[in-house]
C-alpha cells in the first residue's frame, strides 16, 4: 500500500524556512513528529531527509540535529521546489492548532470579529418528521463511509495523537476554571479543567481529570488534595480570554487571579474564592481522587480523578429563574472545549421531546 503523501508549498512555511518552522508546520498539519519521513527535492537535487522515530516526540532540535538535515540547509528557498512528508499512516490534515503556531497572529487577523449580538437560535431538529424506526436523517449517506481502526497502543503511536484524538472527538466538553488555596492559605489558584464533567444531582457530584501524578501533582490538584476544597466555575464567553490566561504554567504560589485580572467574590462553604465574573459557580469538596497507571509506561502514574461535591451554588441573578432552578442559557453563554485551542460557543439549540413508551 503507497503511503500517504502531503505536500506543503515551501512558502507556505514561510520564505525564512528553517527547521524549527518545518518541525511546527507539521504538528499544524496534525502529524506528531514520530509519524513522517521527510523528503525536499530542490532543483538542483534531492534530498532525502530521515525525521522519524519509534515512539519519541521530537523537539524541533531533533530535526536540527538531524544529519541530513544540514543538506537541506544549503538550499535556499528559491531552490526549494517542494517539501513532502511520507506519513507512515494515514492522519487528518485538518490542522491542530498549537500554541506554537507561527503565523498565528497573521490566521487570526484575517478572521471575522467575534459577533458580539449573536443570538441563541432555537430551530426545528433536522428531520421534524422522524418516527420511530426511521434511524439516521441522513438517507443512509453515512452508512457509505467506511472507519478506521486505531488500536490507542498500536506500535509506534504517540500518546500525544491519543490525547489530540480524544480532545478533538469527545467534544463539546464543559470547562471548570478552578479556584483553590494551598494548605497555609498563603497562595491562591486558578486554572481551568475541560476533563470535567457533573455526574449526578443527589448529591452534585462533579469529576474532573488531571494529567500528571499525585507526585507531581499540577497546582490544583494539589491544593485540593490538600485543602479538600475547591470552587468550580463556569467560563462564560464575557471572560473568555482571561480564563484562558489561567492555563499559563506558573509556578506554584504565583497566583493566576494576577494573570487574568479576575475578580475573588466570596464563598461560604469553603475558603477559596469563586470567580465574581462567573455566572454559575459550584462551591465543591473532595471526595475521593484515583490515580492512573500509563499504558504507554507501564509502572509510571499518569493520571488523577477527583471526585468533587457540591455543596453551595452561586448563580448570577440575572441568569436564574424564580425557582432558583433554571440557568437561562441566553445569559449562561457557556464556553465549552473543543480540539487543539478551538473553543465553542452555544448560540444553536435544538429541542426534541423524549419519547414515552
Ligand atoms: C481550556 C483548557 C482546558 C484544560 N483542561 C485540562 C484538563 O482537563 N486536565 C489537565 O490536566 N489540564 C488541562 N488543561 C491545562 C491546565 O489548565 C494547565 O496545565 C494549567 O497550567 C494547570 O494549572 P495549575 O498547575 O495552576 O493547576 C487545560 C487547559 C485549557 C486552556
Amino acid at each position: 500500500m503507497s503511503r500517504p503523501q502531503l505536500i506543503i508549498n515551501p512558502r507556505c512555511i514561510g520564505l525564512h524556512l528553517h527547521y524549527a518552522r518545518l518541525g511546527h508546520s507539521l504538528l499544524d498539519h496534525g502529524m506528531c513528529r514520530s509519524c513522517f519521513t521527510v523528503s525536499v527535492a530542490s532543483s538542483t537535487q534531492s534530498t532525502p531527509l530521515v525525521a522519524h522515530a519509534a515512539n519519541t516526540e521530537y523537539s524541533c532540535g531533533a530535526l536540527l540535529n538531524n544529519q541530513t538535515d544540514l543538506n537541506y540547509r544549503d538550499h535556499s528557498v528559491a531552490y526549494l521546489n517542494r517539501i513532502s512528508f511520507q506519513l507512515r499512516r494515514p492522519l487528518s490534515t485538518t490542522p491542530i492548532m498549537s500554541k506554537a503556531h507561527p503565523d498565528f497572529e497573521q490566521l487570526q487577523a484575517s478572521r471575522p470579529d467575534f459577533r458580539h449580538d449573536a443570538e441563541v437560535i432555537v430551530s426545528k431538529s433536522p428531520n421534524p418528521t422522524w418516527k420511530q424506526g426511521d434511524g439516521a436523517n441522513d438517507g443512509g449517506e453515512s452508512l457509505k463511509k467506511e472507519h478506521v481502526e486505531i488500536d490507542p497502543y498500536a506500535d509506534g503511536r504517540p500518546v500525544a495523537s491519543n490525547y489530540k484524538l480524544l480532545i478533538s472527538g469527545m467534544v463539546p466538553r464543559p470547562i471548570s476554571l478552578i479556584s483553590t488555596q494551598s494548605a497555609d492559605g498563603k497562595t491562591t489558584n486558578l486554572a481551568p479543567f475541560s476533563y470535567s464533567q457533573i455526574v449526578n444531582h443527589d448529591p452534585p457530584m462533579f469529576v474532573v481529570g488531571f494529567v500528571g501524578s499525585l507526585e507531581k501533582a499540577k497546582d490544583t490538584l494539589k491544593n485540593l488534595n490538600e485543602t479538600k476544597e475547591c470552587v468550580i466555575n463556569i467560563i462564560s464567553e464575557h471572560f473568555l480570554e482571561a480564563a484562558n490566561s489561567t492555563s499559563i504554567n506558573a509556578p506554584y504560589g504565583h497566583s493566576e487571579w494576577e494573570v487574568s485580572g479576575l475578580t475573588q467574590g466570596p464563598t461560604s462553604v469553603v475558603k477559596p474564592a469563586r470567580v465574581k465574573e462567573s455566572i454559575f459557580a459550584v462551591e465543591g469538596k473532595l471526595v475521593e481522587v484515583k490515580e492512573f497507571e500509563s499504558r504507554a509506561n507501564p509502572g509510571q502514574p499518569s493520571s488523577v480523578l477527583a471526585i468533587i461535591e457540591g455543596v453551595r451554588f452561586w448563580v448570577r441573578e440575572d441568569a436564574i429563574d424564580k425557582d432558583q432552578s433554571v440557568i437561562d442559557l441566553e445569559v449562561l453563554k457557556p464556553i465549552s472545549r473543543l480540539g487543539g485551542i478551538s473553543y465553542g460557543r452555544t448560540t444553536d439549540v435544538i429541542e426534541i421531546p423524549r419519547p414515552q413508551f
